[in-house]
């Protein structure tokens, strides 16, 4: 249904409701309109609940918002060293809730007391991309050899864009990434 059809029902129902009340003459038979409107608003009320929830979960969904995961503490990491961590959390829909799911991975460097991560997706057609060995830190996607610096910069290769970035935070010695999926196969760096 479109936002125009949505915009015309309530004229219709308008014109209705006029056309009603203008019979309604004896005040008994007001009072029995009066409660059938009512009991029809009622019901309206109840069937556009999961119309609501239907149309919110896509929204909320693809809001563009990440959620804080907690992955390995910050002293099992070594200065420098890319680090793969499972992006582990609760998965939830309107209905149900999913326990401990695996929604991906993150690549971690650690700077010290800080942790820079990146999302281990390959931007260009999203394989997953690789620490190289023994390669001071670079990434490399195995699919169409693009490659990125330890800063996640794309050094060659067809990807669009530079590794997307994650942001991190320390709680009680735990590296907590915000994990967020992004758009592959394009220069801007949007959030699905
Ligand atoms: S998917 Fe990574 S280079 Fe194509």
């Amino acid at each position: 249904m479109s936002k125009r059809d949505l915009e015309r029902e309530p004229q219709d129902g308008d014109g209705a409701t006029a056309t009603a009340t203008t019979e309604v003459s004896s005040p008994g038979r007001r009072k029995v309109m009066l409660a059938m409107l009512a009991g029809t608003s009622a019901l309206a009320a109840g069937v556009g609940i999961p119309t609501a929830v239907f149309v919110a979960a896509p929204l909320s969904a693809g809001a563009g918002h990440g959620r804080w995961v907690r992955t390995v503490r910050l002293d099992q990491m070594k200065e420098g060293e890319p680090k793969r961590v499972a992006i582990v959390d609760d998965r939830r829909d309107a209905w149900s809730v999913e326990r401990a799911v695996d929604l991906g991975s993150a690549w971690l460097v650690r700077k010290g007391d800080l942790v820079q991560a990146f999302s281990a997706v390959c931007p260009h057609l999203g394989c997953s991309v690789n620490a190289v060995p023994d390669g001071g830190g670079a990434f490399a996607c195995p699919c169409h050899t693009s490659a990125f610096d330890p800063a996640g910069q794309r050094t060659s290769g067809p990807a669009p864009r530079n590794l997307d970035a994650l942001a991190t935070r320390i709680e009680d010695g735990v590296v907590v990434v915000e994990f967020k999926r992004f758009r592959i196969g394009i220069h801007e760096q949007v959030v699905t």
